[in-house]
């Protein structure tokens, strides 16, 4: 994972923006952080374990310049140590390098330029880049072609920012890690992704795998490497059009409470551009009438995922299946050219589906693709692809990304059936009205709910039909940032094992429907798991009767759209539980938010 940014001004000093820019990508990994500065012909390192504000305090002696890289890092390559942290230079202090992802084979590199007088301070993987630069500018004093001859040797994934002393220049390269380029007024900029940057510009030039790029102050070039040849290529500037104050917690004490908040906004805004997505689901459906729909996403995207599967089932009769994206690889043997492959991913960066993705492509499968990130990979590897329109999400655990993907792919799937278009847009005003007005009542109840969790080893969540995937994303919204053990399950098969978990006091989140006979069936569920001890709390259609310890009842109208209901407070009892606990929502252990490691 890990955020990488870098800044060269014509005039002032970078430390503050750079330190602004990696608290914006603090999501990304933040177990140690550090920048490099090019001062008085001088690089200057300061780095160390922890987050960016215990890493780096501008009011202390740092030494300032026009140049300057920096990095917040989830550890992949080597323990979290102030050694291991980024930048990390070359021998003579003459290169310094941050990097993003994971070098192939990088023992052996490392293993040669030992041989060749090389000292090592850290065991990361990065390092070695640090020393083929400076092994290649030994041979040419050109730093771009030293750079490229240096990139050329490297294989797996990459976004490199290296700084060199004596030039007031940043050089970059791009491979299968994400590394875009922001433009200024006499300063340019580059980050792992443009939310980093909106609060310096709103201009971006997104580089493809296999570029490398040069950035100054007043200019940026960019080439394509091939064989090591490198070719220049123009590349188109691009508006964003998200807003910095989205970036912004406001009065919220976390990024989470805020962007669950917006999810009534969110939800106003997409019932009003229903047809913007009218070309995908045409595209959608063509293709699945030639071959088979591969839904492919992870974590709370694959929740998303299941639900858009049933969706296209009831709603437009199309057939589909959902594939975890780490397991495609050996999970999609039959997949074909006439297949349509539905990618969805929050970030449009984790690895695990640009590999799926990858592979389809291979296959000749068309790429579909529903993300958040303009400039994403997936949207450069894609054949096609739409936005859920939902902001910069900054809290680890996705909260409005899971709504908004599903209020896309409920529109998606009406507009395929046809009948539904209209319906959709008012179902989506109907609930976003709903859940603005009952936010507040919402919010105290999931606090409730919560202080009968915190102390509790083991929580369920349980849901039938559609809901079947929102009891997921309640269980892993619980699980990873209150770290309380919690599992998902379809009411009617956890007798079928989980059952025997169940003993005095253990809480069960139970998902009701508003359909009659699915209802009748999940009560049974619950006075199964109540009749040995359990505590059943229920999220529910208000004016219905069901055994309960604890209810909360909703303005529900229709089942289908109830997951868009009824994951507001799955989100808040997971939030509340983690705070309640001293957990920062924000930033989980071990956690990050996109994962580009496969
Ligand atoms: C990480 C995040 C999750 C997210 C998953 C998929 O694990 O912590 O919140 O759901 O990646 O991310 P994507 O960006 O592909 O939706």
């Amino acid at each position: 994972m890990c955020g990488i940014v870098g800044i060269v001004k014509r005039h002032g000093k970078v430390v503050r923006d750079l330190i602004n820019a990696l608290k914006k990508l603090e999501y990304r990994g933040y177990d140690s952080a550090g920048i490099a500065i090019l001062s008085d012909g001088e690089i200057y390192v300061t780095k160390g374990v922890g987050t960016i504000d215990k890493v780096i305090d501008p009011t202390k002696d740092i030494k300032d310049g026009s140049v300057g890289i920096g990095h917040t890092r989830w550890a992949t390559h080597g323990e979290v140590s102030e050694e291991n942290a980024h930048p990390h230079v070359s021998c003579n202090r003459e290169v310094a390098v941050v990097h993003n992802g994971t070098l192939d084979g990088f023992n052996a590199i490392r293993n040669q330029l030992m041989n060749r007088g090389h000292v090592f301070s850290s065991e990361t993987d990065t390092e070695v880049i640090a020393h083929l630069i400076e092994e290649k500018l030994n041979e040419i004093r050109d730093p771009v072609k030293a750079f490229s001859r240096a990139v050329y040797e490297l294989k797996g994934s990459y976004a490199i920012a290296s700084i060199i002393k004596g030039h007031n220049l940043i050089l970059l390269a791009r491979n299968k890690s994400p590394l875009v380029i922001g433009i200024g007024n006499g300063e340019n900029y580059c980050a792992s992704d443009v939310a980093a940057l909106l609060h310096k510009t709103n201009r971006f030039i997104f580089l493809k795998d296999g570029e490398i790029a040069l950035i100054t102050p007043d200019s940026v070039d960019v080439w394509s490497l091939n064989d090591g040849i490198m070719e220049k290529v123009n590349r188109r500037v691009e508006i964003v059009d998200w807003s910095p104050q989205l970036l912004d917690k406001g009065n919220y004490e976390y990024f989470m409470l805020k962007e669950i908040y917006e999810q009534p906004y969110i939800l106003k805004k997409l019932a009003k551009s229903v047809y913007y997505y009218k070309r995908f689901s045409d595209q959608l459906l063509k293709y699945s009438e030639r071959g088979g729909i591969s839904i492919v996403a992870a974590g709370t995207s694959y929740h998303a995922g299941l639900i858009g599967k049933f969706l296209l089932s009831k709603l437009a009769g199309a057939r589909s299946e959902v594939i975890i994206a780490s397991e495609f690889p050996e999970w999609s043997s039959h997949i074909g050219k006439d297949d349509v492959i539905l990618a969805i991913s929050q970030s449009g960066e984790t690895a695990d589906v640009l590999e799926a993705v990858r592979i389809a492509k291979s296959k000749e499968a068309k790429v579909l693709a529903i993300t958040n990130v303009p400039g994403s990979t997936l949207t450069r590897l894609s054949d096609e692809n739409v936005f859920i329109q939902a902001g910069p999400e900054v809290g680890v655990a996705a909260t409005k990304t899971f709504l908004a993907q599903v209020a896309v792919l409920h529109i998606l799937s009406s507009l395929i059936s046809q009948e539904r278009t209209l319906q959709i847009k008012e179902e989506l005003l109907d609930i976003s009205d709903s859940l603005e007005s009952s936010m507040r009542y919402i919010d105290s109840a999931s606090r409730k709910i919560s202080s009968l969790l915190m102390d509790k080893e083991h929580v369920f969540f349980l849901g039938r039909g559609i809901n079947y995937p929102t009891a997921l994303e309640g269980a892993l919204k619980l699980k990873e940032i209150s770290y309380i053990h919690a599992e998902g399950y379809p009411a009617g098969e956890y007798k079928h094992g989980p059952l025997a978990l169940i003993e005095e006091n253990v809480p069960s989140i139970v998902l009701i429907p508003i359909d009659d006979k699915i209802r009748k069936k999940i009560i049974y569920n619950i006075m199964e798991i109540c009749s040995r001890g359990a505590f059943a709390i229920t999220i529910q259609p208000k004016d219905i009767d069901v055994p309960s310890d604890f209810s909360l009842p909703l303005d529900v109208k229709s089942e289908l759209t109830s997951p868009m209901l009824y994951v507001v407070p799955l989100q808040l009892i997971a939030y509340y539980t983690a705070t309640s606990l001293g957990r920062n929502p924000d930033k989980p252990r071990n956690l990050a938010k996109s994962v580009t490691v496969e």
